[in-house]
């Protein structure tokens, strides 16, 4: 009985021990808000952990109702290269300013750690997003979203393997800011002669 004080003194010693540092290990407190360091091991594993809980077991087993097709997979691109491309990068390695800056960055999706998901989980992710993370939801409830959505999954299974010839192609689908449209549109002008322009100064 006497003992008893004392033990409960250590084990709570222990724990508030434990317990701090597993908090300062997980949490930006040690690091303050910047999203420049990369997130901890523990973190992106918990992270990737509890997504995979909560994604219904309905969801996870869907099977992919496109068919993998040349013509799917095209329409997939253009999608990924108009609106996803800016945060994970035309071939899906991430390797762009946006998704490389974001807190977590985006995964290299060419990686087993993606690829592993089922096509339902890949979907389920486009169609809601990721919470407390830069993912967007993509689905509004109406067909033609669920319909592209699971075109991007196929798009996605192909980014493994996909050629640079295909990268390359996207480039010219990825979208454009204003100040490369009048590049652009000056280029195009050029080549048509250089005058185009002139016109628009009469008065
Ligand atoms: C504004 C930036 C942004 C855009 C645009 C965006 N994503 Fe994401 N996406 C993210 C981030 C950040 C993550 C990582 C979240 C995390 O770590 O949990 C992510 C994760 C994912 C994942 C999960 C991958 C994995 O291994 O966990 C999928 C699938 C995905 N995105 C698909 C898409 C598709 C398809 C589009 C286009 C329709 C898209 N994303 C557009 C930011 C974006």
């Amino acid at each position: 009985m006497r003992r008893l004080p004392w033990f409960f003194i250590g084990a709570a010693t222990i724990l508030l021990v434990a317990g701090s540092a597993i908090f300062g290990w997980l949490t930006p407190v040690a690091q303050g808000f910047s999203t420049r360091v990369p997130p901890t091991a523990i973190e992106r594993w918990l992270a990737r952990r509890i997504r995979h809980m909560s994604v219904p077991a309905s969801a996870k087993d869907l099977t992919n109702p496109v068919p993998n097709s040349q013509q799917v997979l095209n329409q997939g691109r253009a999608h990924w290269a108009d609106h996803c491309a800016s945060c994970h990068a035309n071939n899906g390695s991430g390797e762009i300013a946006m998704g490389r800056q974001m807190y977590p960055p985006v995964p290299d999706m060419r990686k087993l750690e993606t690829q592993t998901l089922t096509d339902g989980e890949l979907f389920y992710v486009i169609q809601n997003g990721i919470r407390l993370t830069g993912m967007p939801a993509w689905g509004s409830g109406s067909a033609q979203d669920t319909e592209d959505s699971w075109k991007l999954v196929r798009f996605i299974r192909h980014l493994p393997v996909m050629t640079t010839d295909e990268e390359q192609e996207m480039q010219g689908m990825n979208p454009r800011t204003p100040d490369e449209l009048k590049e652009e549109q000056e280029e195009q002008n050029f080549l048509n002669g250089g005058n185009t322009n002139e016109q628009h100064h009469h008065h």
